[in-house]
């Protein structure tokens, strides 16, 4: 890993390890707080992934779920109550991230949480879960690290990876500047660039949603990819 890319990745996990620390499990809480809520957009975008997984769960007998950069734990486990799967598990790079994930879920039969850095591979063996979902975490992947991240969930994926990406829109970037919280940098994708990789896996698209409903009012972007192949 060159110089740069380390104090990137550094940095990245250093904020994220501050915001367990002192934000109360919420991500655009301010600090200090113990605020608990969602912003419409995490909302309306863990609304979509529910609904968009439902048929796919059901028809397949889709049975566990890695979440990739799972925070603190809540998406992981509002998917294991939601859909009763056998076994959860979440990933992500930030110890203190994990702790408190940890701690929140001590005893949810099913849920699990460890650490993990999606750059680094994941540790798991091919197609052991079958889904691998990654939720408001690709963007702050460097881009030479994304298209090895699609490769990384589509290994570990037995048949569905849910993938939200930020894709270039000007206003998105007028109004952020192409900055998340004020603080981390945002790499938006070209959405037909991320297909093009996942499609090298055998992986289709089964649905791209921008979560406001118009590509052209939505910087974000839900991809619900299905292997093509039978299992
Ligand atoms: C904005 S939070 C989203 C958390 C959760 N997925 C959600 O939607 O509520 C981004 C998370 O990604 C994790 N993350 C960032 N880069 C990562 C990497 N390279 N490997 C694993 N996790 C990473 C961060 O530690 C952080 O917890």
């Amino acid at each position: 890993m060159t110089t740069e890319r380390k104090a990137y990745y550094q940095r990245l996990r250093g904020v994220f390890d501050d915001i367990a620390q002192t934000r109360g499990g919420y991500y655009d809480a301010p600090t200090g707080s113990q605020q608990r809520r969602h912003t419409p957009w995490q909302r309306l975008n863990r609304f979509h992934i529910k609904h968009l997984l439902a048929p796919l769960v059901h028809q397949q007998n889709l049975r566990s779920c890695l979440d990739v950069g799972c925070g603190m734990g809540d998406f992981s486990h509002e998917l294991r109550e939601h859909f009763n799967f056998e076994r959860v598990h979440g990933v992500d790079f930030s110890p203190a991230v994990v702790e408190v994930a940890r701690s929140h879920y001590a005893d949810h039969d099913g849920l699990s949480f460890s650490v993990g850095d999606v750059t680094a591979g994941l540790s798991f063996d091919d197609r052991e879960l079958d889904i691998v979902c990654c939720l408001n975490v690709f963007h702050h992947l460097l881009p030479a690290d994304q298209n090895a991240a699609i490769d990384h969930f589509c290994r570990v994926a037995r048949r569905v990876v849910v993938l939200e990406v930020k894709r270039f829109h000007i206003l998105h970037r007028l109004l952020t500047g192409y900055r998340a919280m004020g603080m981390v940098d945002i790499y938006a994708v070209h959405i037909p660039a991320v297909l093009a990789r996942f499609a090298e896996h055998g992986f289709q698209p089964i649905t791209v949603r921008p979560i406001f409903y118009l590509h052209a009012l939505s910087p974000i972007a839900l991809l619900v990819m299905a292997r093509s192949e039978e299992p």
